[in-house]
Parts: C-alpha cells; structure tokens; sequence
C-alpha cells in the first residue's frame, strides 16, 4: 500500500519545538449544545466565543466544533448544504471570524468538522445531479440503474438502516447513501468531486482555520464495480464500502494542499475496530496526523483492556505518526455513564481522566466531560436524534449532546431561552461554577492534569512503556531524557500498592486530592478507583 514513496522524517525529527495538535490538548464542541447566545434555545458560534474564557483556564489548546455549516440538519449538521458557510442558526461568517480571531489570541486553535463523504441532498451540487442524466453534476454522486426486477444495485446496507440506495423515480436510476437518504454519497472517482473539495479546505484554511476533522474518511472510496458485501451469519461485512486501499492516495493528495500551509493539521474518523487499519491511515507521515482509536473508546473497564489497546495502538502507529486518546464523543455514550458504579462512578471519571491526560497521544475531550456529564435519559416521543426513527430508540445519540450545565438556575448558564434538549437531571449540583468553587473537583483535576502536562514535556512527548503491576493496575512510565513520569491507575475496587520502581518524588498528582504524594514512588498506597502520577529522577 505504501509503495516506494519516500519516508517522511519522524515527528521527533520534523520539528523539535511546540506543535499544537501533538503535544495540547483537544476539546469537542457539539455546537449546538455548548452555549447559546440568542434565547433561541440552541447553541451558536457567538455563544462559543462567550465561554472562551473557561476553555483559556481550562488549558486546552485546540477546539473542535462539530459541523456548523448551512445544513437543514436531517443529521444534525452532518448533512451539508454549503460547506463554505454558517448555518443561520450558529450565526455567520463574521461570527465565526470573531471566534477564530478570539480563540487564536488565547493561544486556541480551531479545528472545522468537514464531511466529504456525503452531502445534504440539498445540496446545489445534489439538486442539479437529481434533475436529470444529462446534467453536468450528475457523476458528483453514485447513481446506477435498476436491477432488471427493480432492485437497488447492490446488497450494500446504509449505516443507518435500510438499503444504501434510494430510488430516483424522475431519473428513472438508484443513488448511492451509506447514512440517511438525505446524505447522497458523493463519488470521490471524479476528478471535480475531489478538487471541489480541496477549494473548500483552502477556503478555510485561508480564513485561518487550523485544521480539520474528516468524517468516516475510511469510507470516500467504494469498490468500482461496486460488488455485493458478503455476509456472515446474517451480518453484512463491510468489505466494498468502506476501507478501499484507494482511500489513501486520496488522503495523500489531500496532506500534500494541508502541508503546504503552516501548522495545519488532519484528523480522521477512521470508524474500524481493528487498530491495524486504522493505523494504515497514517501512511508514512504522509496521511492523516491523527487518526481516532475507537478501540480504546469502546474498552470496558479493566486495567488490561486499556494497556492492551494502548499498549497495541503505540505499537502499530508508525513512528512518522502520533497516537491520540478519545473517551466520549457526540455519536457514543459519554464514558462517565459507561464507566458509571453504585458508588465509585465519581472515582472513575477522576481516574479516567488522569489517564486520558497521562498517555502518550493527544488528548480529545468532549463537552461537559471535566464535569462528569453522565447521558441523559430523553423520552422516546422527545427524541431528535434520526437514529431514534431510523434504528431503533436504543440507538438514539441525543443523551450525550444535550446542553453543557454552567451553572446552577433557570437554563442553567446555556440558554435565557428553553434549551433543544433537556438537562442533566444532576444540573443543580454538577456544573461549571459549582466546580469551579472547588478545588477537589474533577473540573480542577481536569485543569491540574493540563497544566501539569503543559509543564512536563515528559507528559506529552515522553516515550511510553507499560509497567508490570497488581492485575487490577494499569502503570506505565514516561520518560524524557533524565526526567521520568510514573503513572500508576488502580481499576480496582480495594486498595493497592501498585509496586512502583523506587525513585524519590519531585512532584505529580493524585486523584484524590487530598492525599499527600508519595515521598518515594515505591510506597505509594492506592485507593480504591485511585490513579497518582508522580515525577521522579531518571
Ligand atoms: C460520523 C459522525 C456522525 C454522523 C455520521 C454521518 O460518524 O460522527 O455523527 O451521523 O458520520 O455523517
Ligand atoms: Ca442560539
């Protein structure tokens, strides 16, 4: 796959200074539930720009909006009908220069949510392509004839369930849809699809926009002929549809506009579950810079699993690459609720999160996670989400997209209006300025493990090794030259000591806040659900 191409220097090599998207951390904002600034209810660019200030403390280095583009928003925004604008309801372009404009003077960098995949099938492009044959946009999307009895081309299922083909009766022909009917799959075969495309990253990467994430990048590609996936006890395989080997000359040719702008950067959704592939889009430093590690996001909660998915992840990422960690996102159930226990739910998070600040890779944070937002319970009839209708309720991902809880009150610091989705039931007490109050929060262990990572160029650049240990610890260690990190995680409901070498304590932090840290790493004492990170000598 990767040829005789030659092979980039490594990262290490590439640039020995600060680079954003390597050594910072990443923040998601699902902007229709971070802040709202017009009552309307929904949450807008203004409003992100508003709370910029709580992300400047909070110490992140970069935001990611999911997408904020013209959209009649069937998915939420994932269906674009303009991807060189703002949606009315998030405001304009001169909102959204304000935010990138404010951001960049905090030192934030602002990653866009691009889709290219599909569109909306409202899209001009789609709206021409569906009026007739002849039309010139008509090979911007996948369109294929009947099979003689009237059936879609192929076996190939939308994601979302259903048939991947929807049947044009004017044109007399079927269009490709691996998600909604609304979101024509667009035909990265034609050469005008592609460059369309990369005008539409040159646009923002013109306004100063720092990089971009790709949705399911993995799938731009289809198998040309367009073959029937097997299937194995009843469950199609995936085969033709998505991870086509000629994904990555298409990332490639898209790295090469990236790289010839300054600092810019790519992160993809590369929604496999097999860790080696995910790991192919990397290429040799000449694909993507991040590709998300879903494994690691769907771990149970077990010290082994996680050293096992990081342990294989570090291992897989070529060394041109850099591995990155991902807890919680807009389309999985928020990890506080995954992770959730009778008694020790809030020791979780803290561990959960000293882990995800300690690891070799860059950090992604999701809204409302340096809180503990759990998923909120929506009632079927109040439900938003087309997965709800297209699925089933179970699938429905709105629980963890409602509003970000600031404070306590009537619209609780999000909204003067009445919010898209309700809050948390927790809202009273889980919040932003109720955490703030308190230094032993998870918000300011969130903000003490960034800028303790800030601080240690150990933390972020430092190489990894797993450390042996009690069953029930995940332990590793860092090191950076003659500087070391000890990082010791109990997943265990009993105390522990998780045998860490002996090395004297210069600094670190616990999750339990209270608790003095070690003199000497090897007499360290873990509570139940505690993790310590510790910065000893070499
Ligand atoms: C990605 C997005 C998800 C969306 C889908 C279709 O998986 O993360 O939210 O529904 O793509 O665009
Ligand atoms: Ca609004």
């Amino acid at each position: 796959m990767t040829g005789s191409r030659p092979s980039r220097p490594t990262l290490q090599e590439q640039e020995a200074d600060h680079l954003w998207w390597r050594d910072g951390v990443i923040y998601q904002i699902y902007p229709r539930s971070f802040m709202d600034s017009n009552g309307d209810g929904i949450g807008d660019l203004e409003g992100i720009r508003r709370r910029l200030d709580h992300l400047a403390w909070l110490g992140v280095d970069g935001i990611w909006l999911s997408p904020c583009f013209p959209s009649p928003m069937a998915d939420f925004g994932y269906d674009v009908s303009d991807y060189c604008n703002i949606d009315p309801v998030f405001g304009n372009l001169e909102d959204f220069d304000r935010l990138l404009t404010d951001a960049h003077s905090r030192g934030i960098r602002v990653i866009l949510d691009l889709v290219p995949n599909h569109s909306s099938d409202r899209h001009p492009w789609f709206q021409a392509a569906r009026s007739s044959r002849a039309d010139p946009k008509r090979n911007w999307y996948v369109w294929r004839d009947p099979k003689p009895d009237g059936a879609p081309p192929n076996n190939w299922n939308s994601v979302f369930g259903g048939p991947a083909w929807e049947f044009e009766p004017q044109t007399g022909q079927y269009y490709l849809h691996t998600f909604l009917k609304e979101q024509p799959e667009l035909n990265w075969r034609n050469p005008e699809v592609v460059s369309a495309m990369h005008d539409i990253v040159r646009f923002w990467f013109n306004r100063g926009v720092d990089g971009f994430r790709l949705d399911v990048i993995h799938a731009i590609a289809k198998d040309p002929e367009l073959r029937d996936n097997p299937e194995v006890d009843g469950v199609q395989l995936r085969l033709h549809n998505e991870n086509h080997p000629d994904v990555h000359g298409m990332l490639r040719e898209l790295r090469r506009l990236v790289d010839s702008y300054d600092a810019r950067m790519l992160v993809g959704e590369v929604y496999l579950m097999d860790p080696a592939k995910v790991a192919t889009y990397y290429g040799l430093g000449d694909e993507l810079h991040l590709a998300f590690n879903f494994s690691f996001m769907h771990a149970p909660w077990d010290a082994a699993a996680f050293r096992t998915h990081v342990a294989r992840f570090a291992a897989l990422v070529p060394e041109q690459g850099w591995p990155d960690h991902v807890l919680s996102s807009h389309d999985a159930r928020r990890h506080a609720s995954r992770y959730d226990h009778a008694t020790l739910g809030e020791e979780r998070c803290r561990l959960a999160a000293l882990m995800l600040l300690t690891l070799r890779g860059t950090p992604f944070l999701y809204y409302g996670e340096e809180i503990g937002m759990r998923n909120v319970e929506i009632p079927v009839n109040a439900m938003q989400d087309p997965l709800a209708r297209t699925l089933t309720p179970q699938m429905c991902r709105d629980g963890e997209r409602t509003p970000m809880q600031w404070q306590p009150g009537l619209g609780a610091g999000f909204t003067d209006g009445s919010p898209w989705l309700p809050f948390g039931i927790d809202v009273e007490t889980r919040n932003v300025s109720r955490q703030m109050a308190d230094p032993t929060s998870l918000l300011h262990l969130y903000r003490d493990a960034i800028t303790l990572r800030r601080q240690n160029p150990v933390l972020h650049s430092g190489s990894f090794q797993t450390l042996d240990s009690a069953e029930q610890v995940f332990a590793f260690e860092r090191r950076d030259g003659g500087t070391r990190a000890l990082v010791a995680l109990n997943f265990g409901t009993t105390p522990i000591n998780p045998r860490l070498p002996a090395a004297s304590v210069h600094g670190g932090l616990r999750t339990h806040r209270q608790s003095p840290l070690a003199g000497d790493a090897a007499s360290l004492q873990l509570g139940p659900c505690e993790g310590a990170v510790l910065l000893t000598d070499g």
